[in-house]
């Protein structure tokens, strides 16, 4: 059984006039997998992203989780994201207490635990993003790098089953960079599922075990690297063939 199933997903956003952020999307994703998802500027990777823990709701067709469709609900959205959790593409969006420890702290607090069990949670997740020296800094003061750092920290601070990344590596430094994947590689060992939206072409040869390609509203391909990467059709459609060439050459 599938992870998610999205069929016949449209969304389009309240002031959006041109053609929906998500149109006929259907798709659907494996479980325990490293996935690349890439796409053009636009194309609606992270209102798919949105979908995935409930942010939005299609205004067509339908999401599914472990074979249920999603329980909008104060309640069902809870339990939802006890286990799927998101990290925005902006970290701005996602960090909102004074400081790098509180922000942290906050989804475990939100899960019912104790100021104890919560530090334990902030100290784990902070070590393992390297973020230990900021804790007390406020969040606003951080440097774009460390901001995406703090918010994958809260995010993993809540010991996800779905860890979904927007452009979590964009914004980092080569190390910082190494370290989020080798994050992402434990994570993958427990067998739980790491979604990526990338502009980093290379993932998809050298780390991804899946990859999804959305074009133009639609997802255009699920599947692995070297399927995709034999599918000429999809290849052409989706312009990927000749940023293939270029990032091949540049590795
Ligand atoms: N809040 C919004 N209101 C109106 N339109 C939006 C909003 N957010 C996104 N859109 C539009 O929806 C479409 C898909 O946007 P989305 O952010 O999902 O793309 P993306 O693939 O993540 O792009 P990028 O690579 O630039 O992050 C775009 O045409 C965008 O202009
Ligand atoms: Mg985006």
């Amino acid at each position: 059984m599938s992870l998610f199933t999205f069929s016949a997903v449209t969304y389009r956003y309240p002031n959006q006039t041109q053609r929906p952020a998500l149109h006929d999307f259907n798709l659907a994703i494996p479980g325990g997998e490293k996935i690349a998802v890439v796409g053009r500027n636009g194309s609606g990777k992270s209102t798919f992203f949105l979908h995935l823990n409930g942010l939005i709701k299609p205004r067509q067709g339908e999401v599914r989780f472990q074979g249920r469709p999603l329980d909008y609900s104060r309640k069902g959205l809870t339990a939802l994201r006890q286990q799927v959790a998101l990290v925005f593409q902006n970290p701005d969006d996602q960090l909102f207490s004074a400081s790098v420890f509180q922000d942290i702290s906050f989804g475990p607090l939100n899960l019912g635990m104790s100021d104890a069990e919560a530090r334990e949670r902030v100290l784990e997740a902070a070590a393992l993003c390297d973020i230990e020296h900021l804790l007390e800094q406020p969040t606003h003061a951080l440097s774009g790098g460390e901001k995406a750092r703090v918010a994958l920290a809260g995010v993993l601070a809540m010991h996800p089953d779905i860890l979904a990344a927007d452009e979590l590596l964009a914004s980092l430094d080569p190390w910082g960079r190494l370290k989020i994947r080798e994050i992402f590689d434990v994570y993958h060992a427990q067998g739980k599922t790491i979604l990526l939206i990338t502009h980093d072409l290379g993932l998809i040869k050298h780390w991804a075990t899946w990859v999804i390609v959305v074009h133009e509203g639609k997802a255009a391909f699920s599947g692995r690297a070297d399927d995709l990467l034999g599918d000429e059709a999809i290849m052409n459609e989706t312009g990927l063939v000749q940023i293939w060439r270029q990032a091949m050459q540049s590795c």
